[in-house]
């Protein structure tokens, strides 16, 4: 009964290579509305936001920044020096973001982020002289409809943040005022998503990145875009030429991709997803992101396990307090459930009794309910559910380097794509898994030309690239 529930529950979570190339080409289809500008009021396509930020990082940008990340795991804290030969050094501070502050009023937040960068200030120190006024990058990994390098307002929150009174504010301006409230002599100058921050600390690394990705707590990616196809930035056949003259006919592009398909039409849903959806802070947003990102892979697992203890083959019937609380089963635990059975894992010993060993510690299940059967289920759970994180996150890759080789016209001998997040980092054959999808979308030939790299907490460098580049901009007057 237990192998007849688990292929049905395969089944359910299987991707077959026709689907993924029908995600990759309704993202596409969604890349091109969005840059075209779908109504903004339409929360169901993806925004496709520009950026502002107009060049790339060449690798030669010298100076020292500070730079705040707020949105993934940790709020951190760093200052960076850039050194100028695409290198880099940084002191950083991570400080916990409490659940209630992520529910509470927002001027609470920004409080509790404005004594971060003093704590940071007063403890760590800052190199630069006492009366110089610091520049700081703002990485703020949420949906923000960017109006210039230092402006934007929060389109909504997502990743399970729903502070009160943030919506249509202005965040930059937010940060300041909190800023100036404590009298911190810092000066917020760029605003920069995630996956731009990340793009751009790939390409002041390795000179030819054009786009950048996160898989983490929540997932994104951003791209350099010609000017003359965001075309809902409203430029005249004259400004255009302007903006070539001056080498700015290029813009890199937040996707915010983990809205694609919110209006359901390929994405492969699943009765658990429905249900993670339906009881998640933003019911009907975020499709694409509930189905890969770290956030929620873990509970989309528990909801398939659930299924299978309430259908009496697993765990012979019991439930426990973790499996029942909600987002009681971290995606972290997925990566110990998974990994005993990489092949050449340096694990060593029985895999079976690592898993037994993740049930009873972490889920606090009894020994006596979990049998071999249980261990390898609940194992394969994890894997079909991760698996398909992975092979439709290859979608958004595919459908990115699809997009940008008409930019590129497919001279390109490779294409870079900057990745960060916790899953790229930790989740066990991530890559592998990613990469495999990619060559039966793509093919081999063209999946060859995609060189995956990992940008670790680049978005602090890119933060402190985009404060560089704002601060060059004032500098000559712009
Ligand atoms: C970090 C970046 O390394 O990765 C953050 O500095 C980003 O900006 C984060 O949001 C994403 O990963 P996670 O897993 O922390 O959400
Ligand atoms: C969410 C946010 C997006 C961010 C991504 C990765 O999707 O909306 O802005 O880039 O998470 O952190």
């Amino acid at each position: 009964a237990l192998d007849q529930a688990l292929t049905d529950v395969e089944n359910q979570f299987d991707t077959p290579t026709d689907l993924l190339k029908q995600i990759t080409d309704r993202m596409l289809w969604e890349f091109n509305k969005g840059l075209a500008g779908a109504p903004t009021d339409d929360e169901s396509f993806m925004p496709m936001i520009p950026s502002y930020l107009q060049q790339v990082p060449h690798g030669t940008e010298k100076g020292t920044y500070l730079a705040l990340d707020l949105g993934g795991t940790n709020l951190r804290v760093c200052e960076v020096e850039l050194l100028g030969d695409s290198k880099w050094r940084m002191k950083q501070q991570k400080y916990k973001v409490s659940e209630a502050l992520k529910v509470g009023e927002v001027t609470a937040l920004f409080d509790y982020i404005a004594g971060s960068v003093d704590h940071f200030l007063t403890e760590i120190g800052t190199s630069a002289s006492e009366d110089e006024k610091l520049h700081l990058g703002f990485t703020f990994s949420f949906p923000v409809q960017q109006t210039a390098i230092a402006a934007g307002t929060l389109m909504s929150w997502t990743k399970g943040f729903e502070c009160k009174n943030a919506i249509g504010k202005d965040v930059v301006q937010l940060l300041q005022d909190a800023l100036d409230r404590k009298h911190i002599h810092v000066r917020c100058s760029a605003l920069v998503n995630d996956t731009c921050g990340t793009l751009m600390a790939a390409a002041y690394e390795r000179g030819d990145c054009l786009c950048g990705g996160i898989f983490g707590t929540g997932t994104n990616g951003a791209y350099v875009e010609d000017i003359d196809r965001l075309t809902k930035m409203g430029f005249q056949a004259d400004e255009l030429e302007a903006n070539k003259r001056h080498g700015l006919d290029k813009m890199v592009v937040n996707t915010e991709w983990g809205a694609f398909d919110n209006e359901r039409t390929v994405l492969p849903f699943t009765v658990f997803d429905s249900r993670v959806d339906r009881i998640s802070i933003n019911p009907r947003k975020q499709a694409y992101e509930k189905m890969i990102s770290g956030m929620y892979l873990g509970e989309v697992t528990r909801n398939v396990l659930l299924h299978l203890v309430d259908s009496q083959v697993l765990f012979k019937g019991y439930s426990t307090r973790a499996l029942n609380a909600h987002y009681g089963l971290d995606t972290a635990l997925m990566s110990a459930l998974e990994a005993p059975f990489v092949p050449n894992s340096t694990e060593s010993g029985d895999p079976l009794a690592a898993v037994r060993d993740v049930l009873t510690s972490s889920l606090g299940l009894a020994p006596a309910l979990v049998a071999d059967a249980d261990c390898s289920a609940a194992a394969r759970v994890s894997e079909v559910v991760g698996t398909r994180g992975c092979r439709l996150a290859a979608c958004a890759i595919a459908a990115t380097v699809r997009q940008t080789e008409q930019t590129t016209q497919g001279q390109e001998k490779e294409l870079v794509f900057g990745l960060d997040g916790s899953l790229v980092e930790f989740y066990p054959r991530f890559e592998q898994r990613v990469r495999d999808a990619l060559v039966e979308i793509l093919g081999a030939d063209q999946a060859k030309k995609v060189k995956i790299a990992l940008a670790k907490d680049g978005s602090g460098v890119g933060a402190a690239l985009c404060a560089q580049a704002a601060a060059a901009m004032e500098s000559k007057g712009a």
